[in-house]
C-alpha cells in the first residue's frame, strides 16, 4: 500500500503562496483540517526496509551517508501517511565533534570509550560548528526537504537536550540511576555548568544549521532528565540551560517541540523552560498535561508506544482516548509518549495514522 497522495502544500516559508501544512499549523495552534500524526523514531528497526539496509550498514555510516540517511528518512513517508519527515540522524554524534568516542554496539545501544570523569575532560571539549563536524546530515535534510516539497510534508531536525546529553557523555552509555552524573552535578557544580553551556553552545549551532538546511520544525529530546531528576534538581541544574537553548533558538524562525519523558511531576517547569509545543509521554493524559501547563501551548503525544503491539480493540480504546482528551488543546499533533519499539507491527502503524486522521477529518 502506498501512502495518501497530498493533504497539504509546500511549508509557507518556502513559497509564501501554498497553504500551510497540518503539521506547522498545528504547531503554532492554528486549525487544521484533520489532527497531524508523525511517531517518533517511526524511521528504524520494525521497518524491514530499514532492517535490510541496516544489515549492509553500520549506523554511523547511515547517519553520515547523505543519500542513505535521506533514504532511511523516507521510507516510513512511502508507506503510511504521516504528516512529517523526521531527518535520520541520532542525538548523540554531535559529542564526537566534541572529542568523545562514540559507537553503536549491537545489543548494547550507544557506547562512549572516553567518557568523562573530571572536571578537566569538560575543559578539553571542543565545541566545533556543526557544518565542520554534522555537515552529512544537514546535506541529508536539504535532500528530504527537497524530495517532500511536492508532497508538502515538512521535515523535523533534532538534537538531544543538554542533560540527556551530558548524561550519556558522563555515564559512557545508557544509566538506571545516572549515579556517575548525578554525583559530577552535586560534587562539581562549577563543572556542570561548564558542561551544560558547552552543549547549549554545540546544540544551539547544530539546530540553527538544521533550520537553515531546510529543516520546517525542530525537536529537542530530553528523554532522560526525568526519569533521573526530581523537581528541584531539575530547577536547579537543568532549566537554566535549557531556557538558554530554548531562548537561543527563537532565531530559528521555526516550531520548536520541547519533549521529555517521566517529567510529569514538573512538566510547568518544563514548560515554562521554552519552545513552542511541548511532547509528552504517555502517563497522564493530554488534558492533564494541558491542565498543568496552563493551557497555553500545543501539545505532541502521548499514546503508549507498547499499545502498538496490543490487538486493535485495546489499540483503538487507547488512540480513542488520547484524541478525546485532546479535545480542549488548541494545536494537537498526535505522537507516541516516545519511540516507536523495533518489535511493533506495521500494520497497526498504519491503522492508527489512518484512524486519527478520518476520526479528526473536520
Ligand atoms: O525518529 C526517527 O525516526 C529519527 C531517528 C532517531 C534515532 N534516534 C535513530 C536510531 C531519533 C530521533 C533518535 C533519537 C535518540 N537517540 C534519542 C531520543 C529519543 C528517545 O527515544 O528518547 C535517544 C535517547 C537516542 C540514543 C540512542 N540511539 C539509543 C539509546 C539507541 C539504542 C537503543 C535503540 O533504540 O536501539 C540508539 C540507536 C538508534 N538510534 C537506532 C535508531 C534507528 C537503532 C540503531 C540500529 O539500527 O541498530
Amino acid at each position: 500500500m502506498t501512502a495518501r497522495p497530498l493533504h497539504a502544500g509546500a511549508p509557507a516559508r518556502e513559497t509564501g503562496t501554498e497553504p500551510e501544512a497540518r503539521f506547522l499549523r498545528a504547531c503554532r495552534g492554528l486549525p487544521t483540517d484533520c489532527t497531524p500524526v508523525w511517531f517518533m523514531r517511526q524511521a528504524g528497526r520494525y521497518l524491514p526496509e530499514y532492517r535490510e539496509l541496516r544489515s549492509r550498514y553500520s549506523m554511523l555510516d547511515l547517519i553520515r551517508t547523505p543519500d542513505l540517511a535521506a533514504e532511511v528518512t523516507l521510507q516510513p513517508l512511502r508507506v503510511f501517511d504521516f504528516d512529517a519527515a523526521i531527518i535520520f540522524a541520532d542525538i548523540l554524534p554531535p559529542l564526537i565533534g566534541m572529542g568523545l568516542k562514540l559507537d553503536f554496539v549491537k545489543g548494547e545501544g550507544p557506547v562512549i570509550e572516553n567518557p568523562l570523569s573530571r572536571a578537566l575532560d569538560i575543559d578539553l571539549l571542543a565545541t566545533p560548528p556543526a557544518t565542520e563536524t554534522l555537515a552529512p546530515t544537514l546535506a541529508a535534510i536539504r535532500l528530504v526537504a527537497t524530495e517532500l516539497a511536492p508532497r508538502g510534508i515538512p521535515v523535523i531536525g533534532f538534537a538531544g537536550a543538554p542533560f540527556t546529553l551530558a548524561s550519556y557523555a558522563i555515564e559512557g552509555g545508557g544509566s538506571k540511576h545516572y549515579i556517575k552524573t548525578k554525583s559530577l552535578m552535586y560534587r562539581e557544580p562549577s563543572a556542570w555548568r561548564r558542561l551544560m553551556v558547552k552543549l547549549v553552545t554545540v546544540q544551539t549551532d547544530y539546530l540553527l544549521a538544521q533550520a537553515e538546511a531546510g529543516a520546517a520544525a525542530l525537536q529537542v529530546f530530553d528523554s532522560w532528565a526525568g526519569l533521573a531528576l526530581g523537581r528541584e534538581d531539575y530547577r536547579r541544574f537543568v532549566q537554566p540551560y535549557n531556557e538558554m537553548l530554548f531562548g537561543a533558538l527563537q532565531r530559528a524562525g521555526v516550531p520548536v517541540i520541547n519533549f521529555s519523558t517521566g517529567t510529569a511531576a514538573y512538566i510547568d517547569l518544563v514548560a515554562a523552560s521554552g519552545g513552542d509545543v511541548i511532547g509528552v509521554d504517555w502517563r497522564m493524559p493530554l488534558a492533564w498535561y494541558h491542565e498543568r501547563i496552563g493551557g497555553a501551548k500545543p501539545l505532541q503525544g502521548n499514546l503508549d508506544p507498547v499499545a502498538l503491539l496490543a490487538p486493535w480493540r485495546d489499540l483503538k480504546f487507547q488512540v480513542d482516548a488520547v484524541l478525546q482528551s485532546a479535545q480542549g488543546v488548541r494545536g494537537h499533533i498526535f505522537n507516541l509518549g516516545h519511540g516507536i519499539f523495533p518489535d511493533t507491527p506495521v500494520d497497526a502503524v498504519r491503522r492508527v495514522v489512518d484512524y486519527v486522521h478520518e476520526q479528526t477529518a473536520r
